[in-house]
């Protein structure tokens, strides 16, 4: 199918064959679908830069995109998900694209439809079409994974996009650390081995931060912002400890000055928003790869 739910179920044959797609996007291949196709962004939970990449990649791709958030929907009716989704199946939508703040919501929707979920973050579980702009960056800077030493920082308990990359990373063949809050480390710390970011920034090739995602803490930060930026997160002292060619990975948003200090979001190590620019180029590969399989195109 042409889905993509998680990374778990993508071979590294089928990841190449994605980030070698989304390369050519980048370095500026052009393609149309010559058919209607129907695009529906389904967004449940705020979005900045997926959901409008998701967009500029459908518009540059040809597709009818409609676009849908919960606040301006019969969700406030009481509508649920899966008549949400069967609705936009009903009218006319040939791909979903769906964010949604529960984990894997997919699987109460996915065996009710005949038409493919692309998965644009669910909860703190997945989120792998970050995962795939991710990789593109980090395969754009370094050529390979393997070998590379990937810092993992920050929140990772509330996250869905350190989940996708500790796992695809190391299938990669990539050394995968993971640094901070040691009780923010649940469900890592059996499997990556939990360093200091002090100790690490000296072999480091890749600091990926993280955002504290502050409305998943229930109130329970226990540090003053500028306390945890001192003790965990990446000041400028700590990024001039960085290897020359190291580079500073964030999904963003960033919380300024508190993850990562202010000045640094720009820094030339940042690649902060390459990684947003390649997101389009990403989208378009799966978007492509969907309509493909699912044979839209013929
Ligand atoms: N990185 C990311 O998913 O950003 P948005 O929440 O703005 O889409």
């Amino acid at each position: 199918s042409g889905e993509l739910l998680t990374l778990e179920s993508m071979s590294t044959r089928e990841i190449s064959a994605v980030l070698q797609e989304a390369e050519r996007f980048a370095s500026g291949k052009s393609w149309r679908a010559e058919k209607e196709i129907f695009v529906a962004n389904l967004f449940f939970e705020p979005s900045t830069r997926t959901r409008f990449s998701f967009e500029v990649a459908e518009k540059q791709l040809g597709l009818q995109v409609l676009s849908f958030t919960g606040e301006n929907s019969s969700v406030q009716k009481g509508e649920s998900l899966l008549d949400t989704v069967k609705t936009f199946e009903a009218i006319g939508a040939n791909v979903l694209v769906i964010r949604h703040p529960k984990n894997e919501y997919y699987e109460e929707i996915g065996k009710n439809l005949s038409i493919p979920i692309i998965n644009a973050g669910d909860g703190s579980g997945h989120h792998p079409t970050q995962s795939l702009l991710d990789l593109l960056t980090i395969q754009q800077e370094f050529s390979s994974f393997r070998g590379l030493n990937v810092i993992i920082a920050g929140d990772l308990r509330h996250s869905r996009v350190a989940r996708s990359n500790a796992d695809v990373l190391t299938r990669l063949g990539a050394k995968v650390k993971v640094a901070g809050p040691k009780e923010w480390m649940t469900g890592y710390a059996d499997t990556y081995e939990h360093v200091s970011l002090d100790e690490a920034l000296s072999y480091a090739d890749v600091v990926m931060l993280l955002r504290i995602q502050h409305e998943r803490h229930d109130g329970e930060m226990t540090w003053t912002k500028n306390d945890y930026h001192q003790q965990y997160g990446l000041t400028i002292e700590r990024e001039s400890q960085m290897k020359r060619n190291a580079i500073i990975l964030h999904p963003a948003p960033v919380n300024r000055g508190v993850e990562l200090a202010s000045e640094l979001v720009e820094c030339s190590r940042s690649r902060i928003f390459k990684q947003m620019k390649n997101g389009v180029a990403v989208r378009k590969a799966v978007l492509k790869r969907a309509l493909e399989i699912e044979k839209f195109l013929f």
